[in-house]
């Protein structure tokens, strides 16, 4: 008897963003509002992160809702049917329903029920981790177009009296529709971690030891349930991201055979526009190449920075579809994940 072989599933030679949408949450959070909060000034906010506004969510923008209306719109844009669409990869890290994954809801909501439906955990970096799943899937064979969803509500996490980042974070949500392509609209997606530094961004407390697991002690020793924030040693995090993340930018860059002059847009992940300029630098990005700046009104919004960027600049008209952005997104983790995409 011969022994029977496995056919391997065989998927399209390339992928590419077909669509791209985003949802920005109606209440502007200006910097004025923020120096109710914490001993600060308008200037050193400014100065020292780039923002001037950021949006926060109220109670019907839920993680679920934005996602729908940022995916709704790059299903459109895609020109596909939302029954063709093959898996959805939401990355986030402030959805508070474990179990079932938010993408089994918003599945639900945008009609295709039956798709493989997963959330991810890589904080900043997570629209690039779920970039890099969807191209291998569709490469790979297993779906035709795969949604990629970046969503948060950091307000929901943000000690409001905490001066390093009480202004920094902000809410949203954006989605891609990657799908076949005959032509590569996808480099290599360099990814990895730095998780020495594990804990220079994190959550205070676990949710169990937080909130109301029975005899939980929580941080402190006490057993009075309380809410869990974010908390960050900003210096180690801009010392990374300025040294470490432009050489991840630069791999990107090489991997695809694409040199900085010939890009259309740089899209890093919105975390602070000091971090942008200093990247600028260190990667001698040429004046001409557009850099997206969406973290002036929107703050850093984590998963979601960087395609509510990416539809900012095709909107505005500062990148045009079929252009080559570079994209880099890192944080929290430390995770990250840089690659050149065409811009749908
Ligand atoms: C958060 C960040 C802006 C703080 O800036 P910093 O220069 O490191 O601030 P420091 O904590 O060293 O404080 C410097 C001074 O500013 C003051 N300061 C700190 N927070 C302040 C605030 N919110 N408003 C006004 N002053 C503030 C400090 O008291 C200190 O004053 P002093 O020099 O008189 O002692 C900066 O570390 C940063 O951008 N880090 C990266 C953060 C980031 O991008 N995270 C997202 C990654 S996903």
């Amino acid at each position: 008897m011969t022994a029977a072989q496995i056919r391997p599933a065989t998927g399209a030679a390339f992928s590419r963003i077909h669509g791209v949408g985003g949802y920005r949450p109606v209440r502007v959070i200006p910097n004025s509002e923020v120096l109710g909060w914490i001993d600060s000034s308008d200037e050193w906010i400014r100065t020292r992160s780039g923002i001037t506004e950021r949006r926060w969510a109220g109670p019907d923008e839920s993680v679920t809702e934005m996602s729908v209306q940022a995916a709704g719109k790059a299903i459109a844009q895609a020109g596909i049917d939302p029954g063709q669409i093959g898996g959805i990869i939401v990355a986030t890290v402030s959805h508070f329903k474990q179990t079932p994954a938010v993408a089994t809801e918003i599945a639900l909501k945008l009609g295709c029920p039956t798709a493989p439906a997963f959330d991810i955990s890589a904080a900043c970096a997570g629209f690039g981790y779920g970039l890099n799943l969807a191209d291998g899937m569709i490469r790979g064979g297993s779906a035709e177009y795969v949604l990629v969803i970046g969503v948060e509500r950091l307000s929901d996490l943000t000690d409001i009296h905490d001066r390093s980042t009480a202004f920094i974070f902000g809410d949203g949500a954006g989605a891609v529709v990657v799908g076949p392509s005959d032509t590569p609209g996808i480099g290599k997606v360099i990814w990895g971690s730095d998780a020495t530094q594990k804990d220079v961004i994190t959550q205070t407390e676990a949710w169990d030891t937080a909130l109301g697991k029975p005899d939980a002690i929580n941080g402190a020793g006490e057993q009075a349930p309380h809410w869990p924030a974010l908390r960050m040693d900003g210096q180690p995090v801009f010392r990374w991201a300025v040294w470490e993340m432009a050489k991840v930018a630069q791999q990107a860059l090489d991997a695809a055979g694409v040199t900085a002059d010939q890009l259309g847009a740089f899209i890093p992940h919105q975390a602070n526009m000091r971090i942008t300029d200093a990247m600028i630098k260190a990667l001698k990005l040429p004046e001409s190449v557009p850099v997206a700046r969406d973290i002036a009104e929107t703050g850093n919004t984590s998963a979601a920075s960087i395609p509510l960027a990416m539809e900012r600049m095709l909107q505005t008209g500062e990148a045009k579809s079929g252009d080559l952005a570079l994209i880099i997104g890192f944080g929290a983790g430390l995770v990250y994940a840089a690659a050149v995409v065409t811009l749908p």
